[in-house]
């Protein structure tokens, strides 16, 4: 309770039932009509009680029975998706291999089955073997009607020449609507797009005023798609957190390796090449990473990190290489704590692991020479370094 507002003097018939260092009251009651009012968050992580509080409001004072479960969400969101489309309306849907897309993409096959055609563009800016995991768990493992759409060269030869880290956003998402509106059309007969937006996005694009939010970056690069395409939409996950997303993907059956993944931006390893994006570049940052990750992995650090990535800085640096004098790149490693990415704490990696991590991406990874690690949090940095 540390704003600089207070409530001086209540209204008619309420009474103060909660006062701090700050304000007289910080909480207030009108038992009769059954109102109360708190001046402090109680939902935050800090406030003692505070989960005591919203569950006696809801629970005691709203009566609600706490029957929601995860079981009974997928039930109903089954039934509403069957309702929605219909007996033979068909459904596409954009599978980024995140866990948003996957456990939408489950669940509407769930719902209809083949009716649902998954569609996965290689934008050649992925992680190592993303390509080869997503192929394996939605179409070996689900079964799931799945096209893979090879549009590397398209997206790298638009990307061609493009410093600014914007500009590289805006091509990557207009390229996406187009390659993604192309086998659209070849699929065909298509009625309705799914997508896992979660409550957070539907949040953030709208502002309590009504007016457009400050954009930092321009994220929901796929924003365009529905009304372009005149698509109805079906967002099965809207009224869902991130945390409640992985539940249900947990009850569908996603393995873990889906649903503990590390979040990775709609333009890839585009913002974490600064500068210029070529195809040589992505592949030496492919190989950094997958060291990087394998070895938080190993070490057990992978599951308490939010993020964890590396960046290409677009800078040589001078090392030596057993007599021979290297003129080579130079890698960043980012690794981050977090609750949502809205603020975030660098990772205290321990010096060893560090250490080791470093020695194995210069031995192993051609062209790098140098790699440092990123001790700044945000705010004032952001997560990613584009
Ligand atoms: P920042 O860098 O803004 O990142 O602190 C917060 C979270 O958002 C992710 N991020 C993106 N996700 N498209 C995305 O889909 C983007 O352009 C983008 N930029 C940042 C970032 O990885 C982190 O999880």
């Amino acid at each position: 309770m540390s704003h600089g507002d207070k409530v001086k003097r209540m209204p008619e018939g309420f009474i103060r039932i909660g006062t701090s260092k700050n304000t007289p009251v910080a909480a207030f009651a009108h038992f009769p009509r059954r109102l109360y009012g708190v001046q402090f968050h109680p939902e935050v992580e800090h406030t003692e009680y505070g989960r005591i509080i919203i569950r006696n409001f809801v629970k005691d004072i709203c009566g609600a029975k706490g029957d929601w479960t995860m079981k009974s969400f997928v039930r109903d969101a089954v039934n509403d998706i069957r309702n929605t489309v219909g007996k033979d309306g068909r459904v596409i849907l954009g599978l980024s291999g995140g866990v948003d897309s996957s456990v939408a993409a489950v669940l509407v096959h769930r719902a209809i089955g083949a009716r649902l055609v998954s569609i996965f563009v290689d934008n050649g800016l992925l992680r190592k073997n993303e390509r080869e995991t997503v192929r394996d768990v939605f179409q070996k493992h689900f079964k799931i009607n799945l096209r893979v759409v090879d549009a590397s060269r398209e997206f790298l030869t638009v990307l061609k020449g493009l410093i600014d880290a914007e500009k590289k956003r805006r091509v990557i998402g207009r390229t996406f609507i187009k390659v993604f509106e192309r086998e659209a059309k070849r699929i065909g007969g298509v009625k309705f797009l799914a997508q896992g937006t979660l409550y957070p996005d539907l949040i953030e694009s709208r502002t309590a005023f009504g007016g457009p939010s400050a954009t930092i970056k321009t994220h929901h690069n796929v924003g365009g798609l529905p009304k372009k395409m005149r698509l109805r939409l079906i967002e099965p996950l809207k009224y869902l957190f991130k945390d409640e997303v992985r539940k249900v993907g947990s009850e569908l059956g996603l393995p873990e390796e889906i649903l503990g993944r590390h979040p990775f931006p709609g333009p890839g390893l585009a913002v974490r090449i600064i500068g210029e994006v070529t195809k040589e570049k992505c592949d030496i940052l492919r190989e950094v990473d997958d060291r990087f990750i394998l070895a938080l992995r190993e070490r057990g650090l992978y599951d308490k990190i939010w993020q964890a990535f590396a960046v290409l800085l677009p800078v040589k640096s001078v090392g030596v290489m057993g007599d021979e004098r290297t003129y080579e790149n130079v890698v960043a490693l980012r690794s981050v704590t977090s609750v949502d990415g809205m603020t975030a704490d660098w990772a205290r990696v321990p010096y060893e692991v560090l250490a080791k991590i470093s020695n194995r991406i210069i031995n192993e990874v051609r062209g790098v020479n140098r790699v440092v690690y990123d001790i700044s949090s945000k705010p004032p940095a952001t997560i990613e370094w584009e």
